[in-house]
């Protein structure tokens, strides 16, 4: 079985993730880490000078690479379930369970202020206001794709371990 989190830049995926994978004994998979390794590239340096398209298809390939892997926890990229056939890959990938990491507005918010810089799409925003404005804009637009998981879970106020222990706890 394969465990793929989802949710928006911020949502504490690459965080739990790993924890979820270290107690089931699961292999972990951080898309954005495999994507930089398989490129040699970070991925503000992809964006930048590859743009954002190549970024895009390179996602596609190597989602459907990770796809393929067997007992692994896979945390996406914020933008992945949302662009082209992903979703469906996702969603049709074989003894996969999909876990939308659902956080409120102000939480990223709170998040992304200080790490932004290493977020291509964000790195712009000047204040917390303008973040606030464009996370809830943007994520109206992606919580479309991201309902489709086969979860949602709250994750507002919840440690990592509280919110892997209630990961474990629906698979079984
Ligand atoms: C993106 C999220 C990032 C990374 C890229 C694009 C997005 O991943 O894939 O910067 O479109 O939301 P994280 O969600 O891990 O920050």
């Amino acid at each position: 079985m394969n465990i793929i989190l989802i949710g928006y830049m911020g949502s504490g995926k690459s965080t739990i993730g790993k924890k979820l994978s270290e107690q089931l004994n699961f292999d972990f998979v951080d898309l954005d880490d495999y994507i930089q390794e398989k490129e040699g590239l970070t991925i503000p340096e992809i964006f930048k000078t590859k743009g954002e398209i190549y970024f895009r298809k390179k996602e596609n390939t190597y989602l459907k690479e990770v796809l393929e892997l067997n007992n692994v926890v896979v945390s996406l990229g914020g933008g992945t379930p949302c662009y082209g056939s992903n979703m469906e890959a996702i969603l049709n990938a074989k003894d996969a369970h999909s876990i939308y990491l659902k956080l409120s507005i102000p939480n990223l918010v709170q998040r992304l202020s200080s790490e932004k810089s290493q977020r291509p799409l964000i790195a712009h925003l000047e204040t917390d206001e303008d973040l606030t404005e464009f996370i809830g804009k943007h994520l109206f637009e992606r919580s479309f794709y991201y309902r489709q998981s086969n979860q949602t879970l709250l994750t507002d106020g919840k440690s990592v371990e509280a919110i892997t222990e209630e990961i474990i706890a629906g698979l079984f």
